[in-house]
């Protein structure tokens, strides 16, 4: 979604620093750039091979490797006080995917790792072969949206020791009922809800934002792009309540609460893609965007 990331940040692009909290492989930091030249972009992301993405970027840019929890410490280091702009891109890249080692994809052989950054605490070997079945089948339920997360915690822990994501993949697809075998694969919301637990993604989203907003400059922009329901709730009901003004009763002749919208929203329903990029990247399915402008209050 591109082309939507540039026309919504457009406008802040020349005010300051756009900070890409998720930079990845760089596309988006890239077309940032490339949109304006006056545009300085500060890339960060919790998964150091990023840097390697980044090292290619010379000029009105810097790269840190850092969870975007940590943006406010990352901007004071670097003598920055407000943002421009600021975009989310969630999720995993198609590095991390990619390369069968960092233990993402259920296609791939590869050590039951999933962590993005080498800060997480444990990685999803830990979390398979030491959770409790009830605390595994919470998890799956919880962040995959598993129906048969019971079921499925009840293999893994009759198959332990697992080590392997193909290992893995084929012991959830033994578990499921024929009848869920056939839309999408099988393993898809196990391996996502490991993935969230591991890295604590949730919780980094929800820090994340409440940063970038606090640093948001009036005339400031944020953009998130999420790629599962759990991720766009907190996004919906972040930016809502940044964009709830005064809350007193509508008799009330003079406002009490002296609270006023500290958001206006520019999405009021999130936006897709378009079937040409779905078709052109099936990653992109499930994204969905959401976009607000920092008032002066
Ligand atoms: C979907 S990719 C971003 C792709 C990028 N927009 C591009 O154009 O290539 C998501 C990236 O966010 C990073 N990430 C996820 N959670 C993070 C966090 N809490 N702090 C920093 N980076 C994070 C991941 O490591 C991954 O590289």
């Amino acid at each position: 979604m591109a082309s939507q990331v540039v026309e919504l940040l457009r406008p802040c692009l020349a005010l300051g620093v756009t900070v890409d909290a998720t930079f990845g492989g760089g596309g988006h930091t890239r077309a940032l750039l490339a949109a304006d030249r006056s545009a300085r972009v500060l890339g960060i992301d919790r998964d150091p091979d990023a840097a390697a993405q980044a090292a290619g970027i010379r000029r009105r840019f810097d790269f840190r490797a850092a969870d975007f929890r940590r943006l406010g410490r990352v901007l004071e280091k670097e003598g920055i006080d407000e943002i421009a702009g600021a975009l989310f891109d969630l999720g995993v890249s198609s590095h991390q995917l990619d390369v069968g080692e960092r233990g993402f994809s259920y296609h791939r052989s590869g050590p039951l790792d999933m962590r993005m950054g080498p800060d997480a605490p444990q990685d999803a070997a830990a979390v398979v072969n030491g959770w409790d079945r009830d605390r595994l089948a919470d998890a799956l339920l919880r962040y995959g949206e598993e129906r048969h997360a019971r079921r499925i915690a009840d293999a893994v822990v009759a198959a332990r020791p697992i080590h392997d994501t193909a290992h893995l993949a084929r012991v959830v697809a033994d578990a499921m009922p024929a009848r869920s075998r056939r839309s999408g694969h099988p393993a898809r919301r196990t391996f996502q809800a490991l993935r969230i637990a591991v890295n604590d993604e949730l919780g980094a989203l929800a820090e994340g934002l409440d940063v970038a907003l606090r640093l948001l400059r009036p005339g400031g922009r944020l953009v998130v792009i999420s790629y599962h329901s759990l991720e766009d709730r907190i996004v919906k009901r972040r930016l809502a309540a940044g964009a709830t003004g005064c809350v007193c009763p509508p008799d009330l002749p003079v406002c009490g609460c002296g609270r006023s919208a500290e958001l206006r929203l520019l999405t009021r329903k999130a936006l897709r893609p378009d079937p040409a990029e779905v078709s052109a990247n099936p990653r992109s399915r499930s994204a969905r965007l959401r976009a607000a402008e920092r008032t002066a209050a």
